[in-house]
């Protein structure tokens, strides 16, 4: 799944059922920053940072807590970045070093229809009238859903590198079926990062076991 959607030599992890030890394996840090939340929200943060740490690992960088900074975005250890995401039945972790990857930013979502008026608040008239022609071609994947969760993992790479807000109508989005990847074309002025001006991302997806996955690895280019 996501591993399939993230190169190398970024690594990933991910897990489709909660991990019972996970919560009792928090650091005294993340377990604080849980310990009035849900059981549901405590072990899906637990079995995500678990797969981060797997991921990490990978990496070749030692286990560290990892806790929210600035709106909620995820502090990573120095010289490292990365994304995570949990929905029902999937947790997912993707880390890279800053020296190889600007960032990445990774989502998942059940593939079910969004629900009623969601679409509307989330996509541009362009998108809709190209999602319709999508779900003629290809109807076992909910497109609505998949670009709520593109756009999430548009907004998990956008936000880290800019710290700003960027709503669901200042990126247009685009599909290409057959190869699995999208683009985001950014409405709003872009950032300039890693020696180059960023007006957009590309990103790759999937639809598979009920969920749609998506993934954009922001590579560094050389030189930088
Ligand atoms: C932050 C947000 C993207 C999270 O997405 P989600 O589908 O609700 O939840 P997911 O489970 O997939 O991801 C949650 C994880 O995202 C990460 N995350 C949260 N805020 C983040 C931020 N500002 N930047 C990067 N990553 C962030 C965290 O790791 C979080 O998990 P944790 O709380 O266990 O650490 C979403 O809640 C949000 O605020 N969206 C509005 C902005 C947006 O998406 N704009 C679209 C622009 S085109």
């Amino acid at each position: 799944m996501i591993e399939e959607l993230i190169p190398p030599p970024a690594a990933t992890a991910h897990a489709f059922t909660d991990h019972r030890a996970a919560v009792a394996a928090l650091y005294p840090q993340e377990a604080a920053a849980v310990a009035q939340a849900v059981a549901k929200r405590r072990r899906e943060y637990a079995t995500v940072r678990m797969c981060a740490r797997r991921a990490l690992n990978g990496l070749g960088v030692p286990a560290a807590p990892l806790v929210a900074g600035r709106r909620g975005a995820p502090r990573w250890p120095a010289g490292v970045v990365g994304s995570m995401t949990h929905c029902a039945g999937y947790r997912a972790a993707a880390v890279g070093r800053s020296a190889d990857f600007l960032g990445l930013g990774i989502d998942a979502e059940p593939n079910e229809p969004l629900p009623d008026d969601l679409l509307e608040f989330v996509s541009l008239p362009g998108e809709r009238a190209r999602l319709r022609d999508l779900a003629d071609a290809a109807p076992e994947v909910r497109w609505d859903r998949l670009l709520f969760s593109a756009k999430e993992a548009v907004f998990k790479t956008w936000y880290p590198l800019t710290e700003r807000e960027l709503d669901f109508t200042e990126a247009e989005l685009d599909f290409a079926p057959d190869t699995g990847s999208f683009s985001a074309r950014l409405l709003v002025p872009g950032v300039d990062a890693g020696g180059r001006h960023l007006d957009g991302f590309t990103g790759r997806w999937l639809c598979r076991e009920g969920l749609v996955v998506t993934a954009i690895a922001l590579e560094q280019v050389a030189g930088h």
